[in-house]
């Protein structure tokens, strides 16, 4: 296994390489520039060598792999009909804006956020109601007050990402509570995305999904999750949702009905592969996704004291707030310096950027050198 050679990916389409010009680094969309494990491509091997690629079910072999591994990490007991399988997950907040609300009603989530959170409402035709995350002690917190004011009896539907994209928070089981508690005493569903809850960064962490905090937000929840991120298979279309309860359940599938395919037999294959072999790769990843992070953190900190950068506990990508270098577009500014990283503003919070640091430390050095040229010419 190898984090540190960086495969030719313009070659192969890649959306995030091919999007700008060849002397720009690209560090934006949230995908991996590492090669997913060899388990996981000998087993794509032999599906192609059989060469039928007909309509193919979930497995015995995914669904109890999946069941195992939920019971294993969380304690959480799923059974198989709770799984409804998806070809992604940005599909997932869409439907949940479309079947958890009515019109009038509104879809509450917290800034700043991946941008789909911010798009879906709109395309649901219901009205988007956003509160921010705080800033207290040197951490991105969730600010109570402000969603006790946000989540009343108008809201249908609560949107979560949990582990936080993209200030990498992966939100304490007490934090879970409150917010679980402010939605059950509205009646609002919680959609929570916890696609990222595979790549916790500190060993003294883990991951809670917030149905498994009570029985009453098991029965109000959608759990959104993938191996895409963590094993780099966003490609092969592959992810399910968890809705445990029935009634909930049943309207989710009737919103997809028609309109949501099945994912592709490669896309399951490879998911099941991940969760059942790829634990030893996962643990080497963690390894060099630490290391990235904190070169960037020491980078940071010890050349550019106007950007704000704080370590995020999971995920591979880094939140930077450059509102002190007054920049009228920040993602433009650093655009023409050579790094093409994702824009605030797509996120609800214009000043910031954010960095992609799942790539060799090689082109991640690079990249900051890029960084600290462009702060240097605009100070
Ligand atoms: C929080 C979150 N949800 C969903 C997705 C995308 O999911 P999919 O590719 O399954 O649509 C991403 C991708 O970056 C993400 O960060």
């Amino acid at each position: 296994m190898s984090f540190d050679s960086l495969p030719n990916r313009r070659e192969h389409g890649s959306f995030k390489w091919k999007r700008y010009q060849e002397d720009v680094i690209p560090l934006w969309i949230a995908d991996m520039d590492f090669q997913t494990p060899k388990c996981i491509s000998d087993a794509l091997h032999n599906a192609v060598d059989h060469g039928i690629f007909g309509y193919t079910l979930p497995q015995k072999k995914l669904i109890g792999t999946i069941i195992d591994l939920l019971w294993e990490k969380y304690n959480w007991k799923v059974e198989a009909s709770s799984i409804v399988w998806l070809p992604g997950l940005v599909s997932a907040l869409n439907i949940c804006c479309r079947t958890y609300t009515q019109k009038g009603q509104n879809i509450v989530t917290s800034t700043p956020i991946y941008p789909p959170f911010l798009e879906a409402p709109a395309l649901a035709d219901r009205k988007l109601q956003t509160t921010e995350l705080d800033f207290v002690d040197g951490q991105y917190k969730m600010n109570f007050d402000a969603l006790e004011k946000a989540i009343t009896s108008k809201t249908g539907l609560y949107m979560l990402c949990n582990p936080h994209n993209p200030v990498g928070r992966c939100f304490t089981k007490d934090e879970l509570e409150k917010l679980g508690k402010i939605c059950l005493e509205a009646d609002a569903v919680i959609c929570s995305d916890e696609i990222h809850c595979d790549l916790i960064l500190d060993d003294s962490i883990t991951h809670t999904p917030i149905a498994t905090i009570s029985e009453e937000l098991a029965n109000k929840s959608v759990t959104l999750m993938a191996p895409s991120k963590t094993w780099n298979l966003a490609g092969l279309g592959f992810s399910f949702a968890i809705i445990q309860n029935y009634k909930l359940r049943k309207r989710f599938i009737k919103t997809m009905k028609g309109i949501v395919p099945y994912p592709g037999q490669l896309g399951m294959l490879a998911g099941q592969v991940a969760y059942e072999q790829g634990e030893p790769w996962r643990l080497e990843l963690i390894k060099k996704l630490q290391e990235n992070r904190n070169l960037i953190a020491d980078f940071i900190s010890q050349n550019m004291p106007k950007i704000r950068y704080i370590p995020g506990e999971a995920t591979y990508l880094a939140w930077l707030e450059v509102r002190q270098l007054e920049l009228k577009n920040p993602y433009l500014y650093f655009l023409k310096h050579g790094l093409a990283l994702s824009n605030g503003s797509d996120f609800g919070s214009p000043g910031f950027l954010r960095l992609n640091f799942a790539t060799t430390t090689e082109l991640l050095k690079e990249a900051l050198d890029r960084l600290l040229y462009a702060y240097q010419q605009a100070n």
